[in-house]
Order: C-alpha cells, then structure tokens, then sequence
C-alpha cells in the first residue's frame, strides 16, 4: 500500500502469541491484557535498545476492548483493564518514539469473541482508532465470508485512509482465504494493504515454525513477487525468547524471517528475556538484511535430499544474504558447496558469518564447507563482489 508506511518490514512487539486472552488480571495482573502490560513492554523496548534497534511498534491483540459498544456506537476498550483509555496508551508510545498498533476484525465479533468491525462499522472505526491516534491496524477475519471479505478490507483501507492519519494497515483476509491465487488477488493486497497474513497462526513451537517456513517457501513464486516496499508478506510472529525454540531454532527463525523480508513483530516477554534470545532478535547484521531497503523477498535456491536447504536473499549495494538451513536431527552436517554452484559469478566475494562475526574471502570456484547444526542455520552477509588481489583464503576453504 502506498501511503508512505512500511517501506522496510515494520518492527516491534504484538501480544498475541504470548499473552493470547489473558483477561484474569485479578490473579495474573503481570500477564493480562491491560495497558500495564503495553506500558512494561514499552518501558523496556526503550530501555533494553529494542527502540533504537528498529522495533517500534507495541500491538495490542485480541480480547482489549469491552464487551459492548459505547452509547454513540464506538468500540471502547475494557475499562477495568484500560482505565486509562486507548488514546493514553498511544500517547504514552508516541512520548517514547514507539507505536501503537490495535486489533480488529473484519466480522461480527473477533476471534475471541469481542466486538467486530463489519461493513457498517468500517468507517466508525476507523475514525475511532485515527482519533486515538493509533499507528496501526491488524484487521483479523474471524465471523464473516468471503464475498463480505472482499468489501470489508478494501473498504478499511479506504477509510483509514480517508482518515487523514497515516496508520498501517494489516490484512489477515488471505490467511482465510488459503493464501493462494485464484481466491487471493496478492496485486490488489499490494494496493491496499501494508502486510497480510497469509497463512496459519504461529505457535511456540519447532514444528509450527518449520510448518510456516515450509510454506512459505514452497510457495515463494506466488509470494516473493508481491512483496516490496509498503507491502510484506507476514508470516506471524516472532517467538525467540519464548519457550519452544532452542538457541539454534531460534536462529533459524530470526535467519529465515530475514530472507522473507517479513515483519519482524516480537511476542515475548521483554521483561524477562534470555541474553541468548535478545542477542538473535538484536543481532543488527540479520536486522540490516531483513530491513534491507531494496525490499525483495528471498528465495529458497537449494533443497537437497541430504537435509540442507540454501537461500538466498538479494540486498542492495549488490550485496546478498545466504543462509544454510539443516532440517536434519542427527549432528552437525559438513556441507559442501561452492559460490558458483550458487550462482555467485563475479569472482570473489567477502562472506560475514552473522552469528559468529567471521569473514572469509572466497573465490566463487572455491569450495568450501559450511557445518550446520541439526534445525540450525550458518547465515552469510555476502558483500558485493569484491575487486582483485585477495588474499589469505583458508587453504582447505574451511569457514
Ligand atoms: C486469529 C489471528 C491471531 C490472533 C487471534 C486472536 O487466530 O490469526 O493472530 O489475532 O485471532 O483471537
Ligand atoms: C522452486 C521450488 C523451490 C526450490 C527452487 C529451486 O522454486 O519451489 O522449493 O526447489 O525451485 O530453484
């Protein structure tokens, strides 16, 4: 969508994943949806340099609002959990250089049974969440059917629009339409939209990673296209820092979310986060690719029989992001390659080893052995190919 927002993938926190519809914030007050938990999360994406880092954007999810509509017909957040109200909570943002997003849906009440936006309520709304100052939408698609989905997310956008606020604006309309053409039109959801889902919620696991991975990868010809910048492909979120992720899954996700230019939308708890997991979601050469401002979605290139997938991502300035992928679950697995066998042809290249801070220069005839542990990644910077005289390459091409 071009008005002006997300020409890199948007960045920052989104509830769901972690905190889903915890409501009880009699016995769970650290934990519920309410404004405490939005303002602890802002509090330390400012003070643990989440910020400065790119992730801006703090999104209320599900379950945040009342029951019932106000007496003029307005959504209304739940007053025992927001006594302060939504256009405090984006104040609040705003005073710290971040971003509120909010939560909608496209049908009679949400998928959590709250309030809906549908057809009738599409501009109301819109003026609501604009008169908050809210900085973003996510317009979920639980209670209505396809023909009311496809008035419903080109009316939003149009309202939204004709708001005057500039609000980012998020489409989960293929996500219930199978994400695939013919049912979903991705050249009109690059007209209208800033992101979308396209697929499956995520949940904190391997395997629903590598499920979202798979799919997204199997289906990258349809994909890759649509994406640019101001319109992404959205995979969900992000859940480094939670529980069903390993150090090297972790790794994996943050390395694969990266070549999908996705959105890198964070549901964790901030409060409480491993250095381990921090040091991936902050590791600023794997936000520097996933940010990269030409905006071209990377593509899965290798898929051997062996385990190990290859992808690779193009970045300005020539440059490139390569990532080796082991879907293997036995040991590390010796993978050898060369950059011609990738289609690197220039002549040598630098190669920065991203999680390990290593850089090798590599000749593309070289081959050379990257060792990828089980469900792991070895993920490379690779700068544009560089001039003549290089030296000192490891004599075995070892990396
Ligand atoms: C759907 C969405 C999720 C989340 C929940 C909330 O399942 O896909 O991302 O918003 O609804 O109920
Ligand atoms: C197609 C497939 C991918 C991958 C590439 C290799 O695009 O969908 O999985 O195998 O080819 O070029």
């Amino acid at each position: 969508l071009d008005n002006g927002l997300m020409r890199t993938p948007p960045m920052g926190w989104l509830a769901w994943e972690r905190f889903r519809c915890d409501i009880d914030c009699d016995n769970d007050p650290m934990n519920c949806i309410s404004e405490r938990l939005f303002t602890d999360m802002a509090d330390w994406l400012v003070k643990d340099g989440w910020r400065d880092l790119g992730y801006v954007y703090v999104n209320i999810d599900d379950c945040w609002s009342s029951m019932e509509r106000d007496k003029q017909g307005r959504l209304q957040a739940d007053p025992k959990r927001f006594p302060s109200g939504i256009h405090k909570l984006a104040r609040y943002m705003h005073d710290r250089g971040l971003k509120l997003g909010i939560y909608g849906d496209m049908g009679t009440l949400t998928c959590g049974g709250y309030p809906g936006t549908p057809l009738d309520k599409i501009e109301l709304d819109a003026q609501t969440f604009a008169d908050w100052e809210v900085d973003m939408l996510k317009y979920d698609g639980c209670y209505s059917n396809s023909s009311e989905q496809e008035k419903g997310y080109p009316l939003m956008s149009k309202a939204l629009n004709a708001t005057g606020r500039p609000i980012g604006y998020s489409c989960s309309w293929p996500a219930y339409q199978g994400g695939l053409p013919p049912k979903v039109n991705y050249t009109q959801l690059g007209e209208i939209c800033n992101l979308w889902r396209n697929y499956g919620d995520i949940q904190d696991s391997w395997d629903s990673v590598l499920a979202i991975a798979d799919w997204f990868f199997a289906n990258q010809d349809t994909l890759a296209p649509a994406a640019g910048p101001g319109r992404w492909n959205d995979p969900d979120m992000l859940v480094v820092g939670d529980f069903g992720l390993s150090t090297d899954q972790s790794r994996s996700q943050m390395a694969l979310w990266a070549i999908m230019a996705a959105p890198l939308f964070m549901s964790n708890d901030l409060r409480f986060i491993s250095n381990d997991a921090r040091a991936i979601l902050q590791n600023k050469v794997v936000i520097a690719i996933n940010q990269d401002p030409m905006g071209v979605q990377g593509r899965r290139i290798v898929k051997e029989k062996n385990g190990i997938e290859v992808f690779l991502r193009p970045l300005s300035n020539k440059a490139s992001a390569l990532v080796f992928f082991s879907r293997r679950n036995d040991m590390p697995y010796r993978y050898q390659t060369s950059l011609k066998k990738l289609n690197y042809t220039a002549g040598s290249y630098k190669l920065f080893e991203v999680y390990t801070n290593r850089a090798t220069l590599l000749k593309d005839s070289t081959d050379f052995v990257v060792s990828v542990n089980p469900t792991g990644v070895v993920m490379f910077y690779v700068s544009a190919p560089a001039d003549t005289n290089l030296r000192h390459f490891h004599s075995d091409g070892k990396l």
